[in-house]
């Protein structure tokens, strides 16, 4: 079992109680006289988050009382349990008065809310567990918080230890923990096997630019491809980003990671797909080779790129792997990256957006993300802007005339090379929570996977 869980027939679990402004009153009175008198002499009045451990005569915790929202609260946010392992001292803990259609979430939040960033400073591991409600599916979430973690160790793990070659490592380990079959084209192999863009943005760099590539599961099972964007560190190229900007570029393989955890939720749970993962891992870095603002260069796909930023790698390096994705006609075509900073400015960190044609998909993305409280949005693929990226010498500009409307316009560019798949999902995700929230501790962050294994758990569990 996951580190978080402990079966019931360990030592007793100290209980849990969940009280809201609404329940309090009732739960007070039930509690024994002292502490009930305790609870009220420290001012505890079920407010949303707040945390209080009632000791027994010897002094020991003998329960912790922890406040949630109201049902109706339009606040409410069914991660809040997330905050436990964080507040509580070391131990063994259980929910007493969690509701059935409240259990799983707040399981998923303990799990999730569990993690902390321990490879520079082990004293950083949390030693909080959690014997489970009997009612959840244990092994489910301890399969999506395990991939999550992971996403979040990969993001987290600074440039210097997380190159082209340590983020294909990983995906390797993954691969073979899976027995699917692993490949990857490294430096000038990406030129003979005619992945150009994904050369050219990561040539900069002494890192080799490479293209990571596994299959998994039943030839005749329907085909669904996850694309990650992988670029390691992105200094924004010869247009240079500002110090500010550059500074959590870290983060800009948030894409592969998020990609890496989906693909591990869903071998994990052995889904009757035929799972292909591609990830054109990159630096964009700043040497004398680099690529330069107003070069063309040829894509895969065949149409003509002009450089008009140097900065918009992203897209870049997933259109080769979309056109390469494309050519086997996959019934599922995703695409997961840290691609524009106007995806933030539209939606903020915690809401990413995503985009396709398939009205049936995105009803159905839509409604498991809010079930998963692993939210997203749906923006549109907006043709009339489709000519913001028309270049004057090549067929496509990789950055769009003016400032607006960037994320969409970054989805128009996609699209052009995306179009025997049977169905398109492109998400521009964040990959980071700037400050803590219940389950989202500061720092890397799993979006979309969650989502999109349910989704794909609908459709092919
Ligand atoms: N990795 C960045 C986008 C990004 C920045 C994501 C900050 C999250 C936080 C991407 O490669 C980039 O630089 N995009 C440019 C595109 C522009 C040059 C057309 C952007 O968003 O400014
Ligand atoms: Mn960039
Ligand atoms: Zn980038």
């Amino acid at each position: 079992m996951h580190s978080v869980f402990e079966s019931a027939t360990a030592t007793p679990a100290i209980p849990i109680t969940f009280a809201s402004k609404a329940t309090w009153e009732a739960i007070a009175a039930d509690l024994p006289a002292q502490a009930r008198q305790f609870a009220k002499a420290n001012g505890f009045t079920a407010k949303p988050g707040a945390c209080l451990t009632l000791p027994n005569a010897s002094g020991e915790i003998a329960q912790v009382l922890f406040g949630l929202d109201d049902e109706t609260s339009r606040s409410r946010d069914p991660f809040r349990p997330g905050r436990l392992p964080g507040l509580l001292p070391p131990g063994v803990y259980r929910f007493a008065n969690v509701s059935a259609k409240d259990a799983r979430l707040a399981t998923l939040a303990f799990a999730l809310g569990s993690y902390r960033f321990a490879r520079y400073r082990k004293s950083d591991a949390l030693e909080v567990r959690l014997v489970p409600p009997q009612d959840v599916d244990v092994a489910e979430i301890v399969r999506v918080a395990a991939a999550s973690a992971m996403a979040r160790d990969l993001i987290n793990t600074p440039a210097n230890d997380m190159g082209p070659e340590e983020l294909a490592r990983a995906a390797q380990d993954l691969a073979q923990r899976f027995g699917a079959d692993f490949n990857c084209s490294v430096g000038d192999e990406l030129k003979r096997q005619n992945l150009p863009l994904i050369y050219t943005v990561g040539m900069a760099s002494p890192r080799a630019p490479r293209l990571i590539d596994f299959t998994w599961g039943e030839s005749a099972h329907p085909k669904v491809t996850l694309i990650g964007k992988g670029v390691c560190f992105d200094t924004g190229g010869l247009d240079l980003k500002p110090s500010s900007s550059m500074l959590n570029m870290k983060k800009d393989m948030g894409g592969a990671a998020c990609v890496l955890a989906l693909a591990q939720m869903v071998m994990d749970a052995r889904l009757k797909v035929r799972l292909r993962v591609l990830i054109p891992a990159v630096e964009n870095a700043v040497a004398g080779n680099a690529f330069r603002p107003l070069d063309v260069f040829a894509s895969r796909k065949g149409l003509t790129v002009e450089i008009g930023n140097t900065d918009a790698e992203g897209r870049l390096v997933l259109a080769d792997a979309l056109a390469l994705a494309d050519e086997e006609r996959p019934d599922l075509l995703i695409d997961l990256g840290t691609l524009t900073g106007a995806a933030r400015v539209a939606l903020g960190p915690d809401l990413p957006p995503f985009y396709t044609n398939d009205e049936e998909l995105a009803r159905q993305l839509s409604a498991c993300a809010e079930r998963e409280n692993d939210p997203l949005w749906r923006m549109p693929l907006w043709a009339p802007y489709d000519s913001w990226l028309d270049s004057k010498v090549a067929n496509v500009n990789n950055a769009a005339s003016g400032s607006f409307a960037g994320s969409i316009t970054c989805a128009l560019f996609l699209q052009r090379f995306v179009e025997a798949a049977k169905s398109w999902l492109h998400v521009d995700i964040f990959g980071w929570t700037p400050s803590a929230k219940p389950a989202r501790p500061e720092g890397g962050e799993c979006q979309a996977a969650r989502a999109i294994y349910q989704l794909l758990s609908e459709r092919y569990g």
